[in-house]
């Protein structure tokens, strides 16, 4: 193993442990067990895929540390995920792939960007699976709650094609939130492994709001 290679595991193996600090207060669906699983995730589609490994592990880590919602502040320019990087002593070319990697990686709506990197591909399908399938209805149900938005509301309907503007504006239900994005990431996966997944977590995720709305309507 290189020298580079060496200090890059030991950055991920801290990474690990500053994203459980960074983490410990969040119950909005941003939990380190989301970091975790998306790390997990990442590493076995950079594996399959060729990706260079520990470059898609760091910006998993990293992914969510600088989030919009849970530090605005830092969010434009990804200060704390830069700061680790530099105080981890990650080389400036790998640093910038990382950072660039986490600055394409969220869903915007129509917004939404497809990484240049595979790297990038890997840690983007990553987070996607993690919004859908079983774990994304509890994440969108714990995130919608911590919002104090309605489950579901017959009255207000989805809206469609959203732009990143509205689609961060949006208070819309929970029920709405599968329509306006978790229905729509099995197609925009990058990968065939993350595909084939997200094809399985979507079947579920469908099922499951079908007969949602069949308990609701009283028919069930
Ligand atoms: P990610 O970590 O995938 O980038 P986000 O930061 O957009 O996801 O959101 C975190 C979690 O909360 C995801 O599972 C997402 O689907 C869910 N979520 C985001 N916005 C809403 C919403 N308006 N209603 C319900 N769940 C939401
Ligand atoms: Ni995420």
């Amino acid at each position: 193993m290189d020298k580079r290679e060496e200090s890059l595991r030991k950055a991920v193996r801290e990474a690990a442990a500053f994203a459980e600090k960074v983490f410990r207060e969040d119950h909005s669906g941003h939990d380190v067990s989301h970091t975790m699983r998306v790390y997990r995730t990442a590493t076995a589609l950079a594996e399959a895929e060729g990706a260079e490994v520990p470059v898609a592990q760091l910006a998993a880590l990293l992914h969510d540390v600088d989030d919009r919602k849970l530090s605005p502040e830092t969010s434009e320019k990804k200060d704390r995920a830069a700061a680790f990087l530099r105080e981890q002593g990650v080389d400036a070319e790998t640093a910038e792939r990382v950072l660039g990697i986490i600055g394409e990686v969220s869903f915007r709506g129509t917004d939404s960007v497809t990484p240049e990197s595979i790297e990038g591909k890997c840690v983007q399908d990553a987070d996607r699976l993690d919004a859908i399938g079983a774990v994304g209805i509890a994440r969108a149900f714990a995130y919608g709650g911590s919002r104090g938005r309605a489950m579901y509301d017959p009255e207000i309907p989805p809206e469609n094609g959203m732009d990143a503007e509205r689609y961060y504006a949006s208070e819309s239900t929970t029920l709405n939130h599968f329509h306006e994005k978790l229905f729509l990431l099995k197609d925009m996966m990058n990968t065939r492994t993350a595909r084939e997944l997200a094809a399985e977590r979507d079947r579920f995720m469908r099922a499951y709001v079908d007969e949602f709305l069949k308990e609701w309507n009283g028919q069930a």
